[in-house]
């Protein structure tokens, strides 16, 4: 069977291919990138690809739903940066849970200069694992960046430096037990620390600089906060319940606070082992102190120039399409 794209509603297929291949430039947990995209005539699907589960690190696929969510969010964000409104349906079959949305790009509507400085901000985004430079993100960027979590219905808690602290002391207990298990070295084996010409997982080159411990990524913040509030800044995206739409949205929310970060010219990278180890969520959880389940926790900054990490050809992520006009 021919895989290749086709018109979708109002896009031509240029536009379709232009919109896809922005989609796969999304984040995913150890760039696993495990989503799958059919054209249809009138919309384009995203299904969750259960083969690229992460047994160990990941078993309920809560992180593969989060990374389609990013997924989701930049290809909508393309399709409006193209002047067509992405008219998105959530989890559309109870049959098929993998089939996490419908995006249909309805009529033209003039792209507002956001949905602009988003789209542009899809390739220049990496996820910067080095020391940040000196300097304090402003206090505006944590109000610019909650109001992005919440235009796409999750939250983001504050975390004041005593929080940060306890979270500092939770992220190195958290990673030591990771690091204590041999299935979760063999899997972080498989995807990470691979040669440049990987098209999947994560290159040596993107963790150069970043140290294997990452409650590291903290102590910049443990060093040399001052007042009440964290320095690099720390943020948490989370949502009020645990379900699938719950971290489709967080998915999100994630992408939209990235891009927008991008777009004003900080960083991110993500700070795992206290969400990933369930004892250590709670605890997390429980040091919010607002119900809120955590879902991504990111560490925001000034960082220096990066070089990209590949993705997979477009046809490798392409369920059988329909190709007739
Ligand atoms: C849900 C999620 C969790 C992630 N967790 C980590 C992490 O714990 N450590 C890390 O270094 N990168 C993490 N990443 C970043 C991915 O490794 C990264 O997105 C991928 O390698 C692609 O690189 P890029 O973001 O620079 O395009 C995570 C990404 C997502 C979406």
């Amino acid at each position: 069977m021919t895989l290749q794209v086709t018109k979708v509603g109002r896009l031509n297929s240029d536009q379709v291919n232009s919109v896809l291949r922005s989609a796969m430039l999304a984040p995913s947990t150890h760039n696993t990138q495990p989503w799958l995209f059919r054209c249809t005539r009138t919309g384009i699907e995203l299904h969750a690809d259960p083969r690229r589960i992460l047994p160990v690190t990941d078993p309920d696929g809560r992180e593969l739903v989060l990374s389609c969510g990013a997924a989701l969010f930049t290809l909508r964000t393309a399709i409006h940066a193209l002047g067509f409104h992405p008219a998105t349906t959530l989890l559309p079959s109870r049959a098929d849970p993998d089939l996490l949305a419908v995006v249909r790009p309805l009529a033209e509507r003039t792209p507002d200069p956001e949905a602009a400085r988003l789209a542009d901000a899809i390739p220049r985004r990496r996820t910067n694992r080095r020391p940040f430079r000196s300097g304090a993100v402003p206090r505006s960027m944590l109000a610019t960046l909650r109001h992005a979590t919440e235009l796409e219905h999750a939250w983001m808690p504050s975390l004041d430096a005593e929080q940060c602290r306890v979270l500092l002391d939770l992220t190195a207990r958290a990673h030591r037990d990771q690091l204590a298990d041999p299935a979760f070295h063999a899997e972080l084996g498989r995807w990470t620390g691979l040669g440049a010409s990987t098209r999947d997982g994560v290159p040596a080159y993107a963790t150069e600089g970043a140290p294997a411990d990452e409650s590291w990524l903290l102590e910049e913040f443990g060093a040399t906060h001052t007042g009440t509030r964290p320095d690099p800044l720390v943020v948490v995206i989370g949502s009020l319940t645990d379900e699938r739409l719950d971290r489709l949205q967080a998915g999100q929310a994630l992408q939209r606070v990235l891009l927008t970060a991008t777009g004003a010219g900080v960083d991110a990278s993500f700070i795992s082992p206290p969400i990933l180890v369930r004892a250590a969520r709670a605890e997390l959880r429980r040091l919010l102190g607002c119900g809120v389940w955590p879902q991504v926790l990111l560490r925001v900054g000034y960082g220096s120039p990066l070089p990209w990490t590949p993705r997979r050809p477009l046809e490798d992520v392409l369920l059988e399409t329909l190709v007739s006009a």
